[in-house]
């Protein structure tokens, strides 16, 4: 198949009439469980921004900043993000493979469970107080296991279903999929290789011990960004902006171009989460070249994704699912030029540590990730559960609510990242620091509250799309969706 032919099958991937069905049950179970977990999550973050603002939050261990932090993190990137992924990954790879998830329908169920399980027994330990204390990786021995093994079965799946499909081309999104599970089977293994203390013991050793802890700590949370939180979210806009826009991808050759060297660049770049440390000199200056380097293809693939709108600029007044997904790619162009800056050592100097880092993260946290999964969930539901979508003014309402969340947010976080930097590095003409850390944490205060109401709103619009999409799979079952429909019959006419 030629590549225009291809980039033409992204619009159309479910093609004429179908005698297929697809293995749809467990994904509108993943689409469920990733409304519940943005919401858990999210609230999770809300009450951890509260507890910055208001330290008498921390009114016990078990839920004091320490304990909730991870359950934040946890919550938004492997209960909401993973189930996204799973949900998204597990329906594009049958439409674009035509054919079948590989296994059993109770198998797919089985999964689902599994996952859940494993992420509340993981949340539910943190606040009893068992952590690794690695960043991202906090989950003990006995959940990496479970994890590794789980993680395996989604590979078996999700490479069945390629190696079984009736499509000769693997479309370019199966390649991002791919990319993040090995990926990440890989980097999970690695970092969390550890000795527990006894069997009857959730506590455990890792087998690695100072810089090399920290290197290969690094190699793993940075490419848990770039291959779960990049690669997988890539594989999302390169299926549903086209399929949203009702147009192929700009240049399916960028798109390979994007592929190849992002999954080469990324993996060396993790250095730069460790400058003017122990790690040697070198190695730090490696880890900014290749952030550098990252730049071009991420701007690439935004270019790619962006330019798919041509000729269907009309959509982003009309359309606000389109607008969530674009806006989303916009957000993933601002959060990698603002990375590669943030890796340079003398910008590096004045960031670090500071909550500028936390702004560049929920840039891209709430900016990439979770627009590109809202404007998925929103496109996805109609079609799952052959409904018509209940209100498209809540969706807008959503986006709104979302946009000014994430303004107050970042803003404020750069603001007080920006001048905690700045303060902490400010000499008086004998030399002695001119502030305290404890001024630079009062001067903090306006902006975690700011941050904290940014949070409540982002938050609120998370609940208006629980609701608008709990009265559309509680409402009439329309006629199958045909292939060609446009937009409004795609499930954006509001119920009347
Ligand atoms: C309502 C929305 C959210 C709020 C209010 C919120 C709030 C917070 C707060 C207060 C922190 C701790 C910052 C610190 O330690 O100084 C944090 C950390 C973090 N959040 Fe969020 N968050 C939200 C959504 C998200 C989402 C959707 C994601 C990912 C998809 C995310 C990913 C992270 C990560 C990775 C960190 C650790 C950052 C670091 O170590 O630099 N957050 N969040
Ligand atoms: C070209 C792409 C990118 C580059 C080169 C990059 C670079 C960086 C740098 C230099 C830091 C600060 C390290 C430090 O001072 O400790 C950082 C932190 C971070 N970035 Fe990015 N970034 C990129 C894209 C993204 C995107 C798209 C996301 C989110 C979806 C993201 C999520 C994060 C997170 C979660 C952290 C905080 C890690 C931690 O300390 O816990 N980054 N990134």
């Amino acid at each position: 198949m030629s590549a225009q032919a291809v980039a033409q099958s992204a619009g159309s991937t479910e093609t004429a009439a179908r005698p297929l069905t697809y293995a749809d049950d467990a994904i509108r179970l993943f689409t469920i469980a990733t409304v519940l977990w943005a919401f858990v999550g999210m609230a999770a973050g809300v009450f951890i921004a509260a507890q910055l603002a208001f330290p008498w939050l921390n009114f016990h261990e078990w839920v004091n900043f320490g304990r909730f932090r991870p359950v934040h993190t946890s919550g938004v990137i492997l209960g909401f993000g993973g189930n996204a992924l799973l949900a998204t990954s597990y329906y594009v790879v049958q439409r674009t493979c035509q054919t079948r998830l590989f296994g059993p329908n109770w198998f797919h169920i089985l999964q689902f469970w599994l996952f859940q399980v494993v992420l509340l027994s993981a949340a539910g330990s943190y606040v009893l107080g068992f952590t690794q204390s690695k960043e991202y990786a906090e989950p003990e021995w006995i959940f990496d296991i479970l994890i590794t093994v789980w993680w395996v079965s989604y590979l078996v799946v999700y490479v069945g279903t390629l190696v079984k499909r009736k499509e000769p081309h693997i479309y370019v999104a199966n390649w991002f999929f791919l990319a993040y599970i090995v990926a990440v089977a890989m980097l999970h293994t690695v970092n969390n290789i550890s000795i527990p203390i006894s069997w009857l013991s959730l506590h455990s050793y890792s087998v690695y011990s100072g810089v090399q802890s920290a290197m290969i700590q690094w190699w793993y949370g940075h490419n848990m960004v770039g291959f779960f939180l990049t690669a997988g979210f890539i594989g999302i806009m390169y299926y549903f902006v086209p399929k949203q826009a009702e147009r192929p991808i700009y240049s399916y050759r960028l798109s390979i171009v994007h592929f190849w060297a992002l999954i080469f660049l990324y993996i060396w770049a993790g250095p730069h989460h460790l400058h003017y440390t122990a790690l040697p000199d070198w190695a730090q200056t490696l880890g900014v070249v290749f952030s550098v380097m990252l730049w071009m293809p991420s701007w690439g693939g935004m270019v790619n994704g962006i330019m798919t709108l041509s000729g269907a600029w009309h959509k982003l007044r009309t359309d606000p699912i389109m607008r969530f997904l674009v806006v989303a790619v916009a957000f993933y162009g601002m959060s990698t030029f603002e990375g590669p800056l943030m890796s340079i050592k003398e910008v590096n100097a004045l960031s670090h540590y500071t909550d500028w880092t936390v702004g560049h993260v929920h840039s891209g946290a709430l900016g990439w990730v979770a627009f590109v999964a809202f404007g998925a969930i929103y496109y996805l539901v109609p079609r799952l559960w052959r409904r018509t979508m209940h209100s498209v003014a809540l969706i807008e309402v959503h986006f709104w609510l979302a946009s000014i969340g994430i303004l107050l947010y970042i803003t404020a976080m750069w603001v007080s990242g920006i001048t905690q930097g700045l303060m902490w590095r400010t000499y008086d003409e004998n030399g002695f620091l001119l502030y305290t850390f404890s001024d630079t944490v009062a001067m903090l205060h306006p902006y975690y509250v700011t941050r904290f109401l940014g949070g409540v709103l982002y938050l609120a619009g998370v609940v208006v799309m629980m609701y608008n999409l709990f009265r559309t799979v509680t409402g009439p079952i329309v006629a199958r969706t045909s292939p060609t429909m446009s937009a409004p019959q795609a499930g954006l006419t509001p119920a009347e």
